[in-house]
């Protein structure tokens, strides 16, 4: 991607601070308002001048920020792109500029040749991890399952589905009766989940909730109770992020696992753009960050603490 010439002791030191186009999505969860606050404390921290563009969830917007960053010549892009498909074009530009792009939490389609680097976890092992837990939970009893799912079209929602099915494969008496998308956000997870409520007998048909994500867990639970059910008891409530406010529905009993994903994405991806235009080291295509299960045996509480603060 770089010539000879581009390479840079990248964010060595305040005097020397080289400038990041930040393209993130939005601020639809409490996961992506960590990771916007993580990115800006890294680059601060680095010395790196970093321009942050909000997507407002719109793949235009996105497409219109890498655009102005390429024509403002930045160092570097990190791009958490909204959705999977649609990214060829400018990201040749960029390519064009010689400029690096690193993805951030999501993946493109498009050929990994177009960008250098992408930092993330496993999205599908995430859904598994999921759906592994609740065939343990479940222990061989009938269980109909109502899905949140992402953002369509979203990496997360792809393979967080198709893991989770991985996940419960072979377990029959596991069945998912309705699946439908709450586009991440507690809005609309408490709507979606007031729909299935109604379509599945007030709830009692319902044995648990896969949540995409924790903020649609978090609206879901309150039109469980809204719908005079008890969320995790009536409803098994299992999801993804492990921000604060999950912890404290564990704590309080109303939620009973979440998967961690790391908002810290920008760390790694500041550390392999040094590498790389230190000395033109190329990082590895996929730089994987942690996911670890949490349950109601795992110190909610002390969890929710470790948390508050960190910008969720
Ligand atoms: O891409 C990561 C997902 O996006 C997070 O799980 C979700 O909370 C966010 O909106």
């Amino acid at each position: 991607l770089l010539t000879s010439a581009a390479f840079i002791a990248f964010g060595a030191s305040a005097a020397m601070a080289q400038t990041v186009g930040f393209s993130q999505i939005g601020s639809e969860s409490g996961w992506r308002a960590a990771e916007t606050t993580l990115t800006k404390q890294q680059a601060e921290e680095r010395g790196i001048d970093l321009k942050f563009s909000d997507a407002q969830q719109k793949q235009e917007n996105q497409i219109a920020a890498i655009r102005s960053f390429i024509a403002q010549g930045v160092d570097a892009i990190l791009l958490a792109p909204v959705v999977a498909t649609g990214w060829d074009s400018v990201l040749e530009e960029a390519k064009e500029a010689e400029i690096p792009v690193v993805l951030l939490d999501r993946q493109v389609d498009s050929d990994k040749s177009l960008y250098l680097t992408a930092v993330g976890s496993d999205l599908v092992h995430e859904g598994e991890v999921a759906g592994q837990w609740l065939v343990d939970a479940v222990d061989g009893a009938e269980c109909r399952v109502v899905e949140l799912q992402g953002t369509t079209g979203s990496s997360p929602a792809i393979d967080r589905k198709t893991g989770f099915e991985k996940g419960i494969a072979g377990a029959d008496n596991i069945e998912i009766v309705r699946s439908q998308t709450g586009d991440f956000t507690r809005a609309q997870g408490k709507e979606v989940m007031e729909s299935f409520l109604q379509a599945e007998g007030g709830g009692a048909d319902i044995c648990a909730l896969y949540a995409h994500n924790d903020d649609m867990a978090v609206g879901a639970i309150q039109a469980i109770k809204e719908a005079g059910l008890k969320p995790g008891e009536d409803i098994l409530i299992v999801s993804i992020d492990a921000v604060p406010d999950i912890f404290q529905a564990m704590a309080a009993g109303e939620a009973n696992a979440t998967v961690e994903l790391t908002p810290n994405m920008a760390g790694p991806a500041f550390d392999a753009l040094k590498a790389y235009m230190a000395d033109g080291t190329e990082p590895a295509k996929f730089i994987q960050t942690e996911s670890k299960l949490y349950t109601q045996d795992d110190d909610p509480a002390g969890e929710y603490e470790r948390r508050k603060d960190l910008g969720y």
